[in-house]
């Protein structure tokens, strides 16, 4: 009779099931970490961050010329309590079958032999990061933020919708020239009209078209029947900010409720970045301490600090005093610089803090506009060395003040008019935000740039992999 052997789906598995298989045969995969005395091979499958030691003896002894680090396997063995320190369990090897080699001298030019590459140089070979025990950490908490996103909306009885990517409007007033142009013109014979502009009538949807900024608007919609729904989904902006918290494309979880007026939105807000933060620290926390180990920083104590604070609440105005009074060069109705809020979140308040009520002149058209006309009911969290990290508002749900606004701004009402009629037909209050994905996970596993908690970056003259 053929034995019985347990084959394991992950080490993450395994390591959570030993108990019960010691001393029993069992089949696992990974790829070689390390090969240390010609006896030891480590693998590991991206499951965890946890190795798995192979025992092999002098059995094997063909073999241990075929084993280099990268190369992948398949072994069956007894798994036994290790005596080691480093790991409670090994596997006492009867087969290893070599699934995919490559030669030593190949290794060397890859990042995957076994020494700290830079952030820069692991980039470079993105399509192989993911075998990095650094970046693997990053994307198996990025995998946990997300899904603690979900649970929270969730729990919350949120629905989730999916807003479209190819749109006609920037819904933050940007400017086309800061959103990606959709097209399937043949760009060697661009129609042009009479006036020798770009005929967009002839383009595939009849219209110009881009790669969206933000769900927003198609968000409030949805709200609007639903009640509250949040979207997380890819956003494009065309900026030509090359810097450590810009993404050319990034992903952006927008909430948005209706009955919610501003207060509410801010609560809800630090609701929910709290239980992201909790969720992550106790199921994300083998991957957090590898990090704070290797890039010698602190993360459970920045993250405590979050936890235990509660969110400094204070208006733009208040916010200009400060910075006027600490010498800042900024004054009433400019927006503030990336500078301004590092000041107030990392050095007066060391905290993260929410700014509310923007002036209306330096905010999009869909803001609720205040009682004393000049600002509207914006709020802003910003966070210690990262900056903003939500952009959110109580929306303009009054038909009449939207309409004016919309005019006054200049705005395209062809292409708004259905925004608009939104708040026509049983109008409420609603508020929103758009939390940036990446920021998030930058923060919590304090990663410098943000081109490293993204699997595969986008930005200015990069879109390669
Ligand atoms: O403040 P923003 O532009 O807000 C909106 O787009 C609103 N429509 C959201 C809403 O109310 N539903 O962007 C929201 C967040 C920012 O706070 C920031 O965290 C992130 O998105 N973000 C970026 N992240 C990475 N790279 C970029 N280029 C980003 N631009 C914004
Ligand atoms: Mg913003």
């Amino acid at each position: 009779m053929k034995k019985k052997i347990k084959c394991f789906n992950s080490i993450k598995e395994l390591i959570f099931n030993y108990k019960f298989f010691i001393s029993k045969e069992i089949k696992i995969k990974g790829w070689v970490k390390h090969f240390r005395y010609n006896c030891f091979i480590i693998i590991n499958d991206g499951s965890t961050i946890n190795n798995l030691q192979i025992f092999i003896d002098k059995k094997f002894s063909s073999l241990v010329k075929k084993i280099n680090i990268g190369i992948s396997i398949e072994v069956i063995g007894v798994l036994v309590l290790s005596q080691g320190k480093e790991q409670n369990i090994e596997i006492y090897a009867n087969k290893i079958k070599i699934i995919g080699k490559f030669s030593p001298e190949e290794l060397q030019k890859t990042i995957l032999q076994p020494k700290t590459h830079s952030f820069k140089k692991l980039r470079e070979q993105a399509y192989l990061r993911f075998r990095t025990s650094i970046f693997s950490s990053i994307l198996r908490i990025r995998h946990n933020i997300s899904f603690s996103i979900h649970k929270f909306f969730f729990k919350k009885n949120f629905i989730y919708i999916n807003t479209p990517i190819i749109t006609t409007y920037d819904s933050e007033g940007a400017g086309a020239g800061e959103m990606f142009r959709v097209t399937n013109f043949d760009l060697k014979k661009i129609p042009l009209n009479e006036k020798g502009e770009l005929n967009n009538n002839l383009d595939f949807f009849g219209t110009s078209t881009y790669l969206t900024v933000s769900g927003q608007l198609q968000g409030e919609a949805a709200a609007s029947g639903l009640g509250k729904i949040y979207t997380f989904g890819p956003t494009f902006r065309a900026e030509k900010s090359n810097t450590f918290r810009h993404l050319s494309e990034f992903w952006m979880i927008e909430p948005e409720m209706s009955f919610y007026k501003l207060v509410h939105n801010m609560n809800f807000a630090e609701k929910l970045l709290k239980y992201v933060i909790k969720f992550v620290i106790n199921n994300s926390y083998e991957d957090l301490f590898f990090i704070e180990k290797k890039n010698k920083r602190k993360i459970f104590k920045r993250l405590n600090n979050v936890l235990e604070s509660s969110f400094e609440r204070i208006s733009y105005t208040n916010a200009i005093k400060i910075l006027k009074y600490s010498k800042k060069g900024i004054n009433w109705g400019e927006d503030l610089k990336s500078e301004h809020e590092k000041f107030l979140a990392e050095n007066y308040f060391n905290n993260p803090i929410i700014i509310y009520n923007y002036p209306l002149k330096i905010k999009p058209f869909y803001m609720r506009i205040n009682n004393d006309n000049k600002t509207v009911a914006a709020m802003d969290i910003i966070f210690p060395y990262i900056g903003e990290i939500i952009g959110g508002s109580q929306r303009e749900e009054r038909y009449n003040v939207l309409l004016k606004r919309i005019l006054e701004l200049n705005l395209n009402i062809k292409s708004l008019w259905w925004y608009l009629n939104i708040r026509r037909f049983g109008s409420v209050p609603q508020s929103g935000f758009g939390l940036g994905f990446e920021r998030l996970i930058q923060y919590i596993t304090n990663i410098d740039n943000i081109k490293d908690v993204i699997p595969f970056p986008r930005y200015p003259n990069h879109a390669y992999f």
